[in-house]
């Protein structure tokens, strides 16, 4: 199978593409070829991974211009016949502007996730993504010598899809706000704000709408959804960002 592969020798912008060929074994994913390539064609090829389990979020990047992680990606998904807009996103240029030469029936097409600055070859800088969590302090302060606060099952249900956020920045990378402005919160951020808003445990949930709501908050979001669909959780950001902007 024939990869193509975004390169970067200033660190800071895609310089070229290269090409490798990869021996195809039955259950490989995207980041099993990227290891064959690393270990066997270039070991100057940079990528970033961990659990190879679709659990710790590292190896998020854009696999035939449709942002996914690489491990949770098997090479038999990715059907050569028809690499139109699969996932039905809304485009905006890191998702459809193509490089030269191309083929998208007979070549995979790995690229670093689009909206966060580049480091090298598939390796982006998540600083500002984990930052924003960081500027709304998204998590509960426990003062010393607060009681346990039980939950029940209804309570919990309620933050149930939320929780599971593995911070991997796809929806970041898919929204086409973040693509326009870069200081719209993002998807995740805001998922996570409303979590802690709605968990029956928190002492003081109005902070986190109260930011949420803020002028690079979710009255940036258009509801256009992208994030729901590339979600490798089932978080559905675009859901909780909906209650945002409804809640009073
Ligand atoms: S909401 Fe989904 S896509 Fe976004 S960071 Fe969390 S797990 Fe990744
Ligand atoms: S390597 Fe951990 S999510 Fe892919």
């Amino acid at each position: 199978m024939l990869f193509r592969i975004a390169r970067s020798k200033d660190g800071e912008t895609i310089s070229h593409y290269d090409q490798y060929k990869v021996e195809v074994k039955e259950g490989m994913t995207v980041l099993d070829a990227l290891f064959q390539i690393q270990d066997k064609m270039d070991p100057s090829l940079s990528f970033r991974y961990s659990c190879r389990g679709a659990v710790c979020g590292s190896c998020a990047m854009l696999i035939d211009k449709i942002p996914r992680l690489a491990c949770k990606t098997q090479l038999s998904t990715l059907k050569r016949d028809d690499k139109k807009n699969e996932m039905n996103l809304e485009p905006f240029p890191a998702l459809v502007e193509a490089p030269n030469g191309w083929s998208p029936s007979d070549e995979v097409l790995v690229e670093p996730l689009p909206n966060l600055p580049l480091l090298k070859d598939l390796v982006v800088d998540m600083c500002r993504f984990y930052e924003t969590l960081e500027k709304l302090k998204l998590w509960i302060d426990i003062e010393k010598g607060t009681e346990y606060r039980n939950q029940s099952p209804e309570e919990r249900k309620r933050i149930d899809r939320l929780v599971n956020c593995i911070m991997c920045a796809l929806c970041y990378g898919s929204c086409p706000i973040n693509a326009e402005n870069e200081d719209y919160l993002g998807p995740a951020a805001l998922a996570k704000s409303w979590r802690f808003f709605d968990d029956s445990r928190t002492p003081n949930p109005d902070r986190f709408l109260k930011d949420a709501k803020g002028e690079s908050g979710a009255p940036l979001c258009e509801l256009i959804m992208n994030c729901v669909r590339v979600c490798p959780k089932g978080v559905a950001p675009g859901g909780a960002i909906r209650k945002i902007k409804e809640a009073e």
